[in-house]
C-alpha cells in the first residue's frame, strides 16, 4: 500500500527520492517523509500529499536516502506517524510497508527497557528493536529485530553512522532492488526505479537485501547466501507518465484499444480459430482435463472474473465459479477433483489474493495467473500463467486492467473452448470477434466529450444504481464501483433481475438509473425494468447498441455503443461508464488520480 524507496549512490539522494515517491503517489498519500544521510542525518515529514513536503524540503545534502509515501494503517494521518521513524537516538532510520501484527507487546517490552516512542504506529517498533540490536552492524541488527516481529513487511533501514550501505527486507510486502549505473535502489515498486533501469531482481518472503552504490547481496533471515535472477521490465519510463493527459485516468481509459491490442497480440490463430497461450500450455492437458475453474480475485479483479465466468461456462462447457479473495480465504472450501484456479490481479500483490494462491497451492491446487505486473508474487508463485501486457496501470481506479483481464479470460474461453468441443467454425468466429475488440474500444472513445456532458447533469445527485444482466451484470457492479471510489457518490451494482427483490424501494426522482443495455439475449428483460423504473419517475441513462431508437425514448438520456458479440461485450461496454465516473468526479473537482482512502496496491489484509 504504502511507497518506499531506498537510494546509495554518489548522487544527491534527495532529488531521487522526490522523483521515485512521485511516481508512487499512487500508493499513499496520506503523509510522506525523507530522511537523507550526509554529514548527519536529516529527516523531513509532512501530512497531505507529497507537493507538502517538497515545500517544507531545504537543502538536504547527502548520498543515501529513505523515503515513504503513508496510507494510515496504524494511527492517524499526522507528521508523527509518517515515516521514516527514528529510534531513540535519532540514528536508526525505517520506512516499512505492511502490518506488524505483534506490534502492542513488542511496544510496551521495548519501553520496559527504557524507549520512548513518539508515534502510534506499529512501525516505530522496527526502528527500536533494531536500534536495540545494533552494534555497528545494520544488516545483523535488521535480522535479529525481524526474527521478533509477526505481521507483513516490506521494510528499508539505514543508519547515520553508515552513509554506505542500506538494508531492505520483505515478509509478504513487496520490495524490488536494483543496483545501476545510478547507484543502489531498493523500492515497494517497480515504476519508481524504472527510469534508472529495467532490469529488477525482487525479493521473496524473509530475504534481506543489503545494498550498496554499486554492489547488492541477498541472503534469508539465517545469513544463507540466496541467488536471484534478474527480472526484465517490460515496460517504459513513459508508460509511467501522463503523456498529454490531465490525469492517469483519463490516460488509461484513452489507451484501453492499444491496451487491449497489446493483451491479444500474438494469441489468436484466426485460421485455426483457437487462443495461443504459451503461458498456460505447460499445464495444457490438466487445463484441458479441468471439471470446475474457481476464479479468486479482489475488487475489479474480481469483477473481471464475473465476466470470465460467462465466457467459461458458455464457451467452454466448463463450470465456473468466482470467489472474493478476502473470503476464499477464510472459507476452508475443500478443493474438488479436476477443480483449477485462477488468480487475477492487476498488482500481483494484493495480499488475500496472494494468501488465497498460497492455500490452494498448499492444497495440491494448479493454480494459473492473470496478472499485469511483470515479476510480482502472483505471477511468480503461480505454476503458469498469462501476463496482461496492458502497461503500468496508476490510477487508483483500475480502468484497463479490467478490460485486459476480460479480454485474457476471453483468449482463456477460447483456449479451453476448442480443446473442450468448440467447433472449428464456432472458434473461428469467436476469434475473429476478439479480433475486433479493440478497434470497438476505440470508437467509443470517440464519444468522450458526449459522455461528459451527460456527466455534467449527473454529478450532483448523491445516489445511483448501476442494473445489468448475463455479461452486463459485472459490468454496472464495476461501474458502480468507479462511480463511488472516484466521486464519492453512493452507487449500487445490482442484477436488474433482482431489482423487484429490494433495491426497486430506492427509486424516486432523485434516485438515477444506469443501464447497461445493450442488444442481447436479455435485452427484452432489461427494457422491462427500464419500464419499471420510468414508472417509479427514476431518471435513466442508459448504454445502448447504436441504432437502438427504441431506448432512447424510454430513457433521460442515452449512450450508444457499437454492436458487440454478446459474450464479448463486458469487454467494451465498461469503457462508456468508466468514462461517466471520470467526468462526474472531475465536475466535482475532485482528484481523479487520488482518490481518498484508496491506495492502488492493497498488499496488507
Ligand atoms: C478498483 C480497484 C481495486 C482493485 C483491487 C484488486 O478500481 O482498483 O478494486 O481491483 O484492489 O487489485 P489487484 O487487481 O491489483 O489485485
Amino acid at each position: 500500500m504504502c511507497g518506499i524507496i531506498g537510494y546509495v549512490g554518489e548522487k544527491e539522494a534527495c532529488p531521487l527520492l522526490l522523483s521515485a515517491l512521485k511516481r508512487m503517489e499512487y500508493r499513499g498519500y496520506d503523509s510522506s517523509g525523507v530522511v537523507v544521510v550526509g554529514d548527519k542525518a536529516r529527516c523531513v515529514k509532512s501530512v497531505g500529499k507529497l507537493d507538502n513536503l517538497k515545500e517544507k524540503l531545504e537543502d538536504l545534502p547527502g548520498g543515501l536516502g529513505l523515503g515513504h509515501n503513508r496510507w494510515a494503517t496504524h494511527g492517524v494521518v499526522s507528521e508523527e506517524n509518517a515515516h521514516p521513524h527514528t529510534d531513540c537516538k535519532g540514528d536508526i532510520f525505517v520506512v516499512h510497508n505492511g502490518i506488524i501484527e505483534n506490534y502492542k507487546e513488542l511496544k510496551s517490552k521495548l519501553q520496559e527497557e527504557g524507549h520512548v516512542f513518539v508515534s502510534e504506529t506499529d512501525t516505530e517498533v522496527l526502528s527500536h528493536l533494531i536500534e536495540k540490536f545494533f552494534e555497528g552492524d545494520l544488516e545483523s541488527a535488521v535480522k535479529k529485530a525481524l526474527k521478533l516481529v509477526k505481521g507483513a513487511y516490506g521494510v528499508v533501514a539505514a543508519t547515520g553512522s553508515d552513509p554506505y550501505k542500506i538494508v531492505a527486507a520483505r515478509m509478504f510486502s513487496p520490495l524490488v532492488v536494483s543496483v545501476n549505473s545510478s547507484g543502489g535502489f531498493v523500492a515497494s515498486d517497480p515504476t519508481a526505479l524504472i527510469s534508472h533501469s529495467r532490469e529488477m531482481v525482487f525479493l521473496e518472503d524473509e530475504e534481506v537485501a543489503v545494498i550498496s552504490k554499486d554492489d547488492f547481496y541477498i541472503t534469508d533471515l539465517d545469513n544463507v547466501a540466496v541467488e536471484k535472477e534478474k527480472t526484465e521490465i517490460d515496460w517504459s519510463i513513459e508508460d509511467a507518465q501522463k503523456g498529454g493527459y490531465d490525469h492517469f485516468m483519463l490516460k488509461e481509459i484513452c489507451q484501453q484499444g492499444e491496451s487491449l491490442e497489446n493483451s491479444i497480440r500474438g494469441r489468436l490463430d484466426l485460421e485455426e480459430g483457437r487462443a495461443v497461450l504459451g503461458g498456460v500450455e505447460d499445464k495444457k492437458e490438466e487445463i484441458i482435463r479441468a471439471k470446475k475453474v474457481s476464479i479468486i480475485a479482489c475488487g475489479t479483479s474480481y469483477y473481471a472474473g464475473m465476466v470470465g465466468e460467462c465466457m467459461i461456462e458458455e464457451m467452454a462447457g466448463v463450470p465456473v465459479e468466482v470467489h472474493l479473495a478476502s473470503e476464499f480465504k477464510y472459507k476452508k472450501q475443500p478443493l474438488e477433483e479436476g477443480e483449477i484456479f485462477i488468480f487475477i490481479s492487476q498488482s500481483g500483490e494484493t495480499a488475500y489474493t496472494l494468501a488465497s494462491l498460497r492455500e490452494v497451492k498448499e492444497k495440491g491446487g494448479l493454480t494459473l495467473g492473470i496478472v499485469n505486473v511483470v515479476g510480482s508474487s502472483v505471477a511468480r508463485e503461480t505454476h503458469a500463467g498469462i501476463y496482461n501486457h496492458a502497461g503500468p496501470e496508476i490510477g487508483v481506479a483500475s480502468t484497463k486492467a479490467f478490460t485486459s483481464q476480460s479480454i485474457i479470460l476471453a483468449l482463456f474461453a477460447l483456449y479451453m473452448g476448442r480443446n473442450k468441443g468448440m467447433s472449428f467454425e464456432e472458434g473461428v468466429n469467436f476469434a475473429k470477434e476478439i479480433k475486433r475488440i479493440p478497434r470497438i474500444a476505440d470508437e467509443i472513445l470517440e464519444s468522450k466529450e458526449e459522455i461528459s456532458e451527460i456527466a455534467k447533469k449527473y454529478k450532483d445527485y448523491s445516489n445511483f444504481l448501476y442494473l445489468g444482466r448475463k455479461y452486463s451484470y459485472p459490468v454496472a457492479l464495476e461501474g458502480a464501483l468507479k462511480l463511488k471510489e472516484i466521486s464519492y457518490i453512493h452507487a449500487e451494482g445490482y442484477s436488474a433481475g433482482e431489482m423487484k427483490h429490494g433495491p426497486i424501494a430506492l427509486i424516486e426522482e432523485s434516485f438515477p438509473t444506469f443501464a447497461v443495455c445493450p442488444q442481447s439475449s436479455v435485452y427484452g428483460k432489461m427494457l422491462s425494468n427500464i419500464e419499471e423504473i420510468k414508472a417509479r419517475r427514476g431518471k435513466m441513462v442508459a448504454l445502448g447498441t447504436r441504432g437502438d431508437d427504441e431506448i432512447a425514448e424510454m430513457v433521460d438520456d442515452v449512450i450508444y455503443m457499437p454492436e458487440v458479440l454478446e459474450q464479448l461485450s463486458s469487454i467494451v461496454s465498461v469503457i462508456p461508464l468508466q468514462i461517466f465516473s471520470y467526468y462526474v468526479a472531475l465536475y466535482k473537482g475532485l482528484d481523479v488520480d487520488k482518490p481518498r482512502n484508496l491506495s492502488k496496491c492493497v498488499s496488507v489484509e
